[in-house]
């Protein structure tokens, strides 16, 4: 894991990333050689965006800041520039980059971030872990533009952002419904949040039948997770609740998914439960004042064993029934039982984070989150603030009774899909059902999980969600 810590200045030896918005800053002149400068001075006649000068055993990259209005597209262009430039710190072997900011606006901790979270690598698999490891190990923030607090938060955020990554990484043959349970638990000794594990028999006891159902093709048992953080000085009497959809694998049951695009990331599909986690990690090891409960059903979903069928009626936790019409809408079975959990909590909110629909993944293809729910308008538009904050973006979509009327089955309370159209919020709707509370569901399907590499977000799993969070706990704290 990257550590970001502060520093009073940096030495001589120290790689540099520094932070200019022009050249014409007489402070980077005494840094430079004459060549130097003049190289600077050439790259920003050239419209370069940012200019590497090498010395023997160290790197200066001097980034030119990019421009835009929008304060919050700015960071991103940030970020990115950043994530380019880590290329050329892996090239020379680079252990530590010092961050050195001359610009008008302080961008040091999104390049921090940045730097970190394009640092991380998924090595377990691979003979020659030790060759490819990236020799970059810290990132020092100047103590005059970041103070140690924020430089620790930081740090904290992205570790529970890896931590969820590595979670999505994780094939089958690992991480099967019980070791994730192991692995919520070594993370809540790691971060001090507790765990509690409901094992198959206490599953079957409370009746959890959507849980059961969809592990009914499963060889190996499912897990119910429950994960707490309730600090003394929590800002909330309620808890704020965070529900994640855990198919450590979704073969799609009988209703098989083809192989090619679609099953074959299907590790992915604990997505939601990675969020969920990852952000437990942050909150309790940056010790936030805000008493979170996270929930985590976990199955895989396959045809084998007694797996259950098309036109199956299924007896919720819940009391309500479902028929179900396609075992690969399995996610909003597992999630609904979840969901019923989380009512004895009296809960101020409960979150969903779930990679629910393929139709959620089409319609913002990838660049955006899908937001539903009955949450007070006022946590809604925070929650869109944070989502243009970090660069998760969301997007509401209508919670109109028609899409629930798609839902009616003609001999059940409940049928899990709603045809064709309007597939990701048809899902949302089935969803509300198992809802008292103020409630936001948020479906990340198009991602949790990238084939092709996104600047620091890297490639394969992403870790969406957990820096959208925190930043919403930071700032909902302040208004409660
Ligand atoms: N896990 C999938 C959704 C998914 C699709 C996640 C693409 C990530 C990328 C989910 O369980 C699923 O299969 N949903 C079906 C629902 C349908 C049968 C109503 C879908 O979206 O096709
Ligand atoms: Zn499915
Ligand atoms: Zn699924």
């Amino acid at each position: 894991m990257t550590r970001i810590t502060t520093a009073n200045g940096y030495d001589n030896k120290d790689n540099l990333l520094i932070l200019i918005d022009s050249p014409a800053s007489p402070k980077l002149q005494e840094l430079l050689t004459d060549d130097e400068w003049t190289q600077v001075k050439n790259a920003e006649d050239q419209k370069i965006d940012c200019c590497l000068l090498p010395e023997s055993n160290r790197a200066k990259f001097v980034l030119f800041l990019p421009k835009h209005e929008d304060s919050n597209r700015r960071k991103e262009l940030v970020r990115r520039a950043a994530a380019k430039a880590i290329k050329t710190f892996h090239k020379i072997k680079a252990t530590t980059v010092f961050i050195k900011n001359f610009g008008e606006i302080d961008f040091s901790l999104e390049c921090a971030e940045a730097l970190a979270l394009s640092n991380y690598q998924f090595l377990k698999y691979f003979k020659n872990k030790k060759e490819k490891k990236h020799a970059l190990e810290n990132i020092v923030l100047d103590e005059q533009s970041v103070n140690a607090a924020e430089a620790n938060a930081l740090q904290y955020l992205t570790e529970g952002t890896c931590e969820a990554r590595t979670l999505i990484n994780e094939p089958l043959s690992f991480l099967t419904a019980t070791q994730l349970s192991e692995e919520i638990k070594r993370m809540g000794k790691e971060a001090g949040f507790s765990v509690e594990v409901f094992e198959k028999e206490k599953i079957e006891e409370m009746k959890m039948g959507g849980l059961l159902a969809v592990n009914r093709g499963s060889f190996t048992p499912p897990t119910f997770n429950i994960m707490e953080w309730k600090p003394e000085n929590a800002k909330n009497s309620k808890p704020v609740i965070l529900v994640g959809k855990g198919i450590v694998f979704d073969t799609g049951g009988l209703s098989l998914k083809p192989t090619a695009n679609s099953m074959d990331f299907m590790k992915a599909d604990m997505g939601g439960a990675a969020t969920v986690i990852g952000t437990m990690y942050a909150v309790s090891k940056a010790k936030l004042p805000i008493h979170i409960v996270g929930l985590v059903p976990a199955t895989d979903n396959r045809p084998g064993n007694n797996a259950y069928a098309p036109g199956d009626v299924i007896k919720m936790y819940s009391g309500s029934t479902v028929e179900v019409l396609n075992t690969d809408a399995e996610g909003r079975m597992v999630l609904a039982d979840a969901l019923h959990y989380a009512k004895q909590y009296n809960p101020e909110l409960v979150f969903d984070f779930a990679t629910l629909t393929g139709a959620a993944a089409v319609l913002l293809g990838g660049q955006g989150i899908s937001l539903m729910g009955n949450a007070a308008a006022e946590v809604k538009s925070q929650m869109i603030e944070s989502g243009y904050r970090v660069h998760e973006r969301l997007l509401e979509l209508p919670m109109w009774d028609e899409f629930g009327e798609m839902m009616k089955s003609d001999i059940a309370d409940l049928k899990n899909i709603g045809g064709r159209m309007a597939g990701a919020i048809t899902a949302g709707k089935f969803l509300e059902h198992f809802t008292d509370y103020p409630w936001l569901h948020l479906d990340i399907a198009g991602n949790a999980f990238k084939h092709k590499s996104d600047s620091y977000r890297g490639k394969n799993g992403t870790g969406v969600g957990v820096r959208l969070m925190f930043d919403f706990f930071r700032n909902y704290m302040k208004n409660i």
